[in-house]
């Protein structure tokens, strides 16, 4: 809200949120005594579009939303706004208690969802008597689940109240107006001072200021912050798709991602981990939690860390995790991944673990958000905004992180030497460049994805770091080109996988590099042993490895680096190749469907 037109700088916000949902869209503004509003399903173009033909009027408050459907299929009626009397709501999350709390009207509701339901409780609030803010603290109490809640009243209108649990609500200051988002990205463009709102939060916003107080109206601690990326790190910058973009700037989020982390006596440094080395010497067991691609990051941490730091490390999907009562304590030491910091299934098993007594550090891309602020320490990535919905540079981001993490505990237990720490802490610095050389052979893998546009199916092979590696490259091509895709792990194939092998299958293998060699071969007999059941075999290997490349249909030269080292050069290819099938597929890259950026609802 401030002097510009509300209406418009809501709509722009909301195109830059487009990520995280897009199946429909709309805008509410206070206007003389009512609300007026406009939404439309689908993408924003079509809100765009019914605005073009029915203008809003120009205020300086509006809200608006893009949504991801939880309950009701994406139709104009379930989008967001949602509208009862003289109040207006927007909702991301889930209110788990909805049908209840609708069983109290005695009115028709407009829409399937249940975020309509707030809006009623907020009117029925209003209408007899209270402040919005009043109402916000009335209403917000009541609701189970997940919630960032934001309202309107039409009899206020120079006012928002929004409330918070669950869910993200990053407030935006600028000069005599302030911004509500669940991204800075949706504000950027006006300011990077920002507030993070905390669990359970109101906030009121006047174009006077902002007051941030608990549920029970007590004055309540945020913290402000201020974003070190600006306007043109969330734009396509001449790409086609933001995730190609992304794609290309891994050298860079690589080396940012590890800059700053030694001392000048080359000891490794991680300043925003808050844990002592006392604790983190008596861990007996790490347990990584992530979801999706962050999930396939911590994979190949787990044999980092227990080659590395000789402790039992379990990798486990955050949306199992705590309802299998899995066994972890003080001495556990859980790492969390995630690139959006927001995600419902690892936040809620973060929650599970420390209430046991084990200690979290998240690993993360975004500076301020849920999981990082609940866990008791934090490992920064440094990619800068992932837009694309398809996360890239986050996972090799994380991957670094996770190294960086597993030589850390190492160090901090003696289990490794100072400079064989230092001559693996070098090759990672190495890795921008082995990137980059990965990304100039893009046209190579552009022109099979143009040659296998059609196929039906996909297998994806590898073994170990590079087992983590193809279950990653088929998610990507899964999530991008929706085509069967399948990720196994080589030894695995004869015990029922190689029945799936028909006549020009492409299958991808990822294989070990040389000083694996038992591996290797083993690997390389894999392949052989596809190809004579007539699979099209895409083979990623050392370039020197003239066996690798006499048993493939295609090969794709990776340079020489260590097996543990090794997905963050064989994913380059993978992820060029989703992304460029999906292009020549006609799909929507950015934006795949059913799919959202951040994923806030378990
Ligand atoms: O933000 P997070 O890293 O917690 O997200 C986890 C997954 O939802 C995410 O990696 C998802 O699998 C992506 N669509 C993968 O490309």
């Amino acid at each position: 809200m401030g002097a510009r037109s509300a209406g418009d700088v809501v709509v722009a916000g909301l195109k830059r949120l487009e990520y995280r949902g897009y199946d429909s869209a709309g805008v509410a503004v206070p206007v003389e005594d009512r609300i007026e509003w406009r939404k439309k399903a689908g993408k924003i173009v079509h809100l765009e579009d019914e605005i073009a033909v029915r203008p809003l009027p120009e205020t300086g408050t509006a809200i608006g939303h893009t949504r991801w459907a939880t309950h009701g299929a994406p139709t104009d009626a379930n989008s967001h706004p949602h509208v009862a009397g003289r109040i207006a709501v927007v909702h991301n999350g889930i209110i788990e208690n909805f049908a209840s709390l609708r069983a109290e009207f005695d009115v028709e509701f407009a829409s399937e969802t249940d975020s309509e339901v707030a809006a009623h409780l907020l009117n029925r609030e209003v209408a007899g008597g209270a402040t919005l803010v009043e109402a916000m603290r009335a209403v917000a109490p009541r609701l189970e689940g997940a919630f960032t809640l934001v309202a309107i009243d039409a009899l206020e209108p120079g006012r928002i109240v929004a409330a918070r649990r669950n869910s993200p609500l990053v407030l935006g200051q600028g000069e005599g107006e302030y911004f509500l988002a669940s991204d800075v990205a949706a504000f950027i463009e006006f300011t990077r001072d920002a507030v993070e709102l905390g669990q359970d939060q109101i906030v009121e916003l006047t174009t006077d200021g902002f007051t941030v107080t608990d549920f029970d109206g007590q004055p309540a601690e945020y913290t402000q912050f201020h974003v070190d990326w600006d306007l043109s790190a969330a734009e396509k910058q001449g790409f086609d798709w933001f995730m190609r973009k992304e794609i290309f700037e891994q050298p860079r989020a690589v080396a940012d991602t590890l800059l700053g982390r030694q001392n000048h006596h080359g000891e490794l440094v991680l300043d925003e981990l808050h844990i002592r080395p006392e604790e983190l010497r008596r861990v007996n067991k790490i347990v990584i939690i992530a979801c999706g691609t962050a999930y396939y990051a911590g994979f190949v941490a787990k044999y980092a860390i227990e080659h590395w730091v000789r402790i039992p490390c379990e990798v486990e999907l955050a949306s199992e995790f705590r309802y299998r009562d899995p066994i972890v304590d003080a001495q556990t030491l859980v790492v969390a991944i995630s690139q959006s910091g927001e995600t419902a299934d690892t936040l809620m098993a973060i929650r599970h673990a420390r209430e046991q007594g084990s200690k979290v550090i998240a690993i993360c891309n975004t500076n301020g958000a849920t999981i990082p602020r609940e866990s008791d320490a934090v490992l920064y990535t440094h990619a800068g905004p992932e837009i694309g919905v398809a996360s890239t540079k986050g996972f090799t981001t994380q991957l670094v992180a996770c190294y960086l993490l597993g030589l850390y505990l190492a160090q901090v237990r003696g289990m490794k030497y100072g400079d064989e720490i230092a001559a693996i802490i070098a090759e990672l610095e190495g890795m921008p460049s082995f990137i980059q050389r990965m990304l100039d052979r893009a046209e190579d893998v552009y022109a099979l994805a143009d040659e296998l546009k059609e196929r039906p199916s996909m297998l994806f092979l590898g073994r170990h770091a590079g087992y983590p590696a193809a279950l990653e490259g088929a998610l990507k091509l899964k999530e991008l080109a929706y085509i069967h895709a399948e990720g196994f792990a080589a030894g695995e194939l004869k015990h029922g996988p190689i029945a799936l092998i028909s006549q020009d299958l492409p299958v991808f293998v990822v294989v070990p590099p040389a000083g694996r060699d038992q591996l290797r071969d083993k690997v390389i007999a894999n392949i052989a042993e596809v190809r004579a059941r007539g699979a099209h075999t895409i083979v990623l290997a050392e370039e020197r490895d003239e066996q690798a490349r006499a048993n493939a249909d295609t090969f794709w030269p990776l340079p020489h680096v260590s097996t543990l080292l090794q997905p963050l050069v064989a994913i380059i290819p993978l992820q060029l190749f989703a992304c460029e099938m999906a292009t020549r597929m006609g799909h929507d890259v950015d934006q795949p469907r059913n799919l959202a950026k951040s994923v806030t609802v378990e």
